[in-house]
C-alpha cells in the first residue's frame, strides 16, 4: 500500500538497516522496483525528481501508473512516491496535492535562513495531508537532473536549525556525489554521528551509486536510515540493452531490448536492499 516515508524510517532507524529510495524514470523501472522490493519483502521508497516527473508528464500520471501497478502487480509491502529534490513550495505542493505520499525540499542552494523558512512551510502544509518530508542542508557533489553542486559538508547548527522545522528525516550532505564517484567517496563520519545525536532523526545518504558496502554498513550504523540509488540502475539499465541491441541490430519490437533492461534493474535494486538490510522488513 501507499504510506508515507515516517513509519518505515523510523522503524530502520530503530532496526538498523536503511530503506532504499530508487528513482524511477518511467513504466518498466516502476515495474522493476515494485517487484524487487515485493520479491525481498522490503519496504520501498520511489524517488522522482522534478526532471523524470517532467519526462513522464506530470505527477498526477505518475500517482496513477504506481497506484494501477500496486494493483495489479499485487504489491503487499509499503511503498511512498516521494518528491526527490523539490526545489520549491510550489512543486511540493503540486506533488502532494497529486496524491505524492512525500516530499524533499531541497532549499541546501539557499542561505539557511531562507532553506528553513522554506521547509517549514512544506511540513506545515505536508504533514497536514499525512506526508511525509525531508530537506537537504549542505550540498550533494555532482550533478542529477537540474540538480548541480560542488561538495559542501553540512553544518551541525545548520542541522539542529533545519530540525526544529519539524521534518521527518534529513540528509546531511557529508560527502557523498550524484553519479559516478571519482575515486574513493570521503564520507564525514564524525559529523554523521554529531549530526544523529543532535537531531535524533533519521538519516539520508544521496548519491548512493558506488559507495563501497563497507561505507553503507559504517553510515547505516551511525544514524543513516534511507539511501538514494538513482545513476547504478541507469547503468545496469543501459549497459544491458546496448548489449542487446549489438547483438540484435534488426531488432525493433521495444520489448525485446527494454525487458532484459528492466530485468538488470530488478537485480540491481535487489541487491541494494539485501546490501541496506531492509529484506523481510515489510
Ligand atoms: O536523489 C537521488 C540520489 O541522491 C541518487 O544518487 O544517482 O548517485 O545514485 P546517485
Ligand atoms: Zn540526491
Amino acid at each position: 500500500p501507499l504510506v508515507s516515508m515516517t513509519e518505515m524510517l523510523n522503524k530502520a532507524l530503530e532496526g538498523k538497516y536503511a530503506v532504499g529510495q530508487f528513482n524511477i524514470n518511467n513504466l518498466e523501472w516502476t515495474q522493476a522496483i515494485l517487484s524487487a522490493a515485493e520479491a525481498e519483502k522490503s519496504p520501498v521508497i520511489l524517488g522522482v525528481s522534478e526532471g523524470a516527473a517532467r519526462h513522464m508528464s506530470g505527477f498526477y500520471t505518475i500517482v496513477k501508473m504506481v497506484e494501477g501497478l500496486i494493483h495489479d502487480l499485487k504489491i503487499t509491502v509499503p511503498v511512498a512516491i516521494h518528491l526527490d529534490h523539490g526545489s520549491s513550495f510550489d512543486k511540493c505542493k503540486e506533488a502532494i496535492d497529486a496524491g505524492f505520499t512525500s516530499v524533499m525540499i531541497d532549499g541546501s542552494h539557499h542561505p539557511i535562513e531562507e532553506n528553513v523558512e522554506m521547509t517549514k512551510k512544506v511540513v506545515e502544509y505536508a504533514h497536514s495531508k499525512g506526508v511525509s518530508v525531508e530537506a537537504e542542508v549542505g550540498t550533494v557533489g555532482g550533478q542529477e537532473d537540474d540538480v548541480v553542486g560542488g561538495i559542501m559538508y553540512a553544518k551541525l547548527e545548520d542541522c539542529v536549525a533545519i530540525a526544529k522545522t519539524g521534518i521527518d528525516t534529513l540528509a546531511p550532505a557529508l560527502g557523498s556525489v550524484h553519479g559516478p564517484y571519482k575515486g574513493e567517496p570521503n564520507l564525514g563520519f564524525k559529523e554523521m554521528e554529531e549530526i544523529r545525536d543532535a537531531v535524533k532523526l533519521p538519516l539520508v545518504l544521496h548519491g548512493g551509486t558506488g559507495i563501497p558496502e563497507h561505507d553503507i554498513k559504517k553510515s547505516i550504523s551511525l544514524g543513516t536510515s534511507k539511501i538514494n540509488v538513482n545513476t547504478e540502475n541507469q547503468l545496469a539499465f543501459a549497459k544491458v540493452v546496448r548489449e542487446v541491441l549489438a547483438a540484435k541490430p534488426d531488432a525493433y519490437d521495444p520489448r525485446t531490448f527494454i525487458q532484459p533492461g528492466r530485468e538488470a534493474i530488478k537485480e540491481t535494486v535487489i541487491g541494494k536492499i539485501r546490501e541496506f538490510g531492509s529484506s523481510n522488513k515489510a
